[in-house]
């Protein structure tokens, strides 16, 4: 049986951390799963760290919900997330309870997660209202990043971060299960997990939040054009694929590649008729 959203609001009344990552493939998400990682996001951010778009904005449905398959096909505990890709969710309530839906039935994912809060608070409790598991995303919300003006910290500002803790009661209100903080002050997400009942689940939200998500290839170091300062390296991927494909690439060109321990062969017998 999978994790509930009823087991995750438990771990915030509990004072549990909890844990959540992304994952885009198969193997991956078997690999986090099998960490015991609760929480997994098939997020948006696919586009940029694995489709090498400059923005989520081109992530398509398609995309999404091929990759949310996979991951779905990896996993036997966690509960997976299905991110609803921009405009998706925009223009009618009809349309997102429409594209959540397909996360569900189509992509076999468990939840969705939209970013906004006022905004898109009669679609979340739509969604909600039909069954369907809703992770709200306020502050950086990446979909608006040319409303935002780029990658920059929100709710600086008293009237800034007055509007964010509306956005998140807003979301609490209309059903959400737990809400993404991105890249806000940690005092502010500090308040804002104090006043909501909700998880807040952080990333660059400081440690007081109830969760924490990061996207994985920030922290296996496999994704290097942009770095985010919140992010920390456990490993160093890129370092360890490149040194293996170049030593493949050697061996190839060596003629050391493959051994006779990579190598098929046949019964002597066989092999004496073929070259009679
Ligand atoms: O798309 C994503 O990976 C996300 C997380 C950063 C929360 O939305």
């Amino acid at each position: 049986m999978r994790i509930t959203i009823n087991q995750i609001k438990e771990m915030k009344q509990r004072g549990e951390k909890i844990t959540m990552l992304t994952a885009y493939d198969y193997s991956t998400a078997k690999l986090v799963d099998e960490a015991g990682i609760p929480l997994i996001l098939v997020g948006d951010s696919l586009g940029m760290v694995v489709l090498g778009y400059e923005s989520t904005i081109p992530v398509t449905m398609e995309e999404m919900l091929h990759h949310t398959k996979a991951v779905v096909r990896g996993t036997k505990q966690a509960m997976v997330i299905g991110d609803m890709p921009f405009m998706t969710y925009h223009i009618s309530v009809d349309d997102a309870l429409y594209n959540a839906a397909r996360f569900i039935q189509e992509g076999g994912a468990q939840a969705v997660k939209l970013e906004g809060g006022v905004t898109v608070a009669e679609k979340v409790s739509r969604i909600v209202e039909c069954g369907i598991p809703v992770m709200g995303h306020i502050g950086l919300t990446p979909q608006s990043i040319y409303q935002l003006g780029g990658f920059t910290v929100q709710g600086k500002t008293q009237e800034a971060a007055a509007r964010l803790l509306e956005d998140a009661r807003a979301l609490e209100e209309a059903g959400a299960f737990s809400i993404v903080l991105e890249t806000v002050p940690a005092q502010l997400a500090k308040i804002i997990t104090e006043k909501v009942n909700v998880p807040t689940i952080g990333i660059g939200a400081g440690i007081d939040c109830d969760g924490q998500v990061q996207v994985i290839n920030d922290i296996l170091g496999s994704f290097t054009d942009f770095v985010p300062k919140h992010a920390k390296q456990y490993a160093k991927l890129t370092d360890i694929i490149s040194k293996a494909v170049t030593q493949y690439h050697d061996e190839v060109k060596a003629g050391s590649f493959p051994t006779e321990k990579q190598s098929f062969s046949i019964d002597e017998s066989v092999l004496a008729e073929l070259t009679k």
